[in-house]
């Protein structure tokens, strides 16, 4: 039967429909404020109604909305400058794209380029996204909605945090090792800087590449730049994605020089990716975080959330800066919906017992205060 919305029929509903937002505060159809401490799955990290955000996509809107890389704009230097320096000066070039997935997928092109070697290695509980190459790295995907005949490549799995497996599963033959610094769907986990120290030393004694897959972690949600920052280990590519854009769709992948020597003419390519709209948002996003002092809020505020919030159902926390996870007592999906029958929007991941939070940079103590009384009568 044909869905009356025309949808496909394929996202389980909130109970609210969105019609307006400002700051971290969703309004709804039937009236009412909702603190929204998920940011539509970590992408709106400047809040809603952003100005600087707003101001820069609409003057390159009416400036011109569109010319494909072939064509040289000066707003598409200054997005991939810019981000470059964010990320620290360890990444010469930058590929941009217009989702997680298609980052990711590039990244693996790219590591099976520079090697020439038949497998991947991930780890269990990861979530890389929904294209063959992507989706044949998430953890679970084969049998939950893969549906591709076979994966592209040859995968091995290392368990989360599992140091001894690395050296088992990561050898001559792997081409790279992709991983979450901190997972996001896997429940806010965070993967700890010995395990990804134990990762990059492995990877550059069998010369594989490491790719660190932060779309949903990177630009400012650890409170630095990325996580490779945050855990000072520095991978050969990261993708990213969901920040980077606060609700333009949009992504890319910062390659480090070893990477970038190996690119050549034509070797990757987009339609969309590198877009002028999408520049101009990359580079007020960045403008925004640097100059609001967001990572320093976003380092605050989270501390805050877990020195206060071991309250009513919470019996611990998990993740890094605002990708946070309450670990709970009761499956996380009952306390998501007792939490938004009390106008706050957080949201599960694949752990039943962590509610995950992704919060715009912007939120205040005040904020976590109403998450906290809420959690204490619950
Ligand atoms: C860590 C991670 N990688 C990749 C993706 C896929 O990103 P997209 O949905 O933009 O393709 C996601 C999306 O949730 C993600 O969390």
């Amino acid at each position: 039967m044909s869905p009356a919305d025309h949808l496909a029929p394929v996202f389980a509903q909130y109970p609210m429909e969105v019609v307006d937002a400002e700051g971290v505060w969703l309004h709804t159809r039937d009236g009412r404020r909702v603190l929204d401490l998920y940011g539509g799955h970590a992408v709106a990290a400047l809040g809603y109604k952003h100005a600087g955000w707003m101001r820069a996509l609409s003057r390159q809107a009416e400036a011109c909305s569109f010319q494909s890389n072939a064509v040289p704009m000066d707003v598409r230097v200054r997005a991939a400058t810019r981000l470059a320096h964010f990320a620290g000066g360890h990444f010469d070039s930058i590929f941009f794209v217009n989702s997680g997935a298609e980052a990711n997928e590039n990244a693996l092109r790219m590591a099976f380029k520079m090697t020439r070697r038949s497998k991947v290695v991930a780890i269990e509980g990861a979530f890389h996204g929904r294209t063959a190459a992507a989706g044949a790295v998430t953890w679970g995907a084969d049998k939950k909605w893969y549906e591709f005949p076979r994966a592209p490549f040859d995968i091995g799995w290392i368990p989360r945090r599992d140091i001894d497996a690395i050296a088992r599963q990561v050898d001559a033959d792997t081409a790279a090792v992709i991983v979450e610094p901190v997972q996001g769907v896997g429940g806010a986990f965070d993967m700890g800087r010995d395990f990804l120290d134990a990762l990059r030393a492995r990877c550059h004694d069998t010369g594989s590449v490491l790719i660190f897959d932060e779309v949903q972690i990177g630009v400012g949600r650890s409170g630095q730049p990325f996580a490779a920052q945050y855990y000072n280990v520095i991978p050969d590519m990261i993708t990213t994605a969901k920040a980077l854009g606060n609700g333009f769709p949009c992504g890319a992948l910062l390659m480090s020089p070893r990477v970038t020597a190996a690119l050549k003419l034509e070797g990757l390519g987009t339609t969309f990716g590198g877009g002028p709209m999408a520049c101009a948002v990359i580079e007020a996003v960045i403008e925004a975080i640097e100059n609001e002092n967001l990572l320093e809020n976003v380092r605050r505020v989270s501390k805050y959330l877990r020195d206060t919030c071991t309250v009513g159902p919470v019996t611990g926390h998990q993740g890094a800066g605002f990708l946070h996870g309450l670990i709970c007592s009761r499956p996380a999906k009952d306390i998501q919906r007792a939490l938004l029958d009390r106008n706050i929007l957080v949201g599960t991941s694949g752990d039943p017992h962590v509610v995950r939070l992704l919060p715009p940079y912007t939120l205040q103590k005040e904020h976590v205060d109403l998450l906290r009384e809420a959690l204490e009568n619950l």
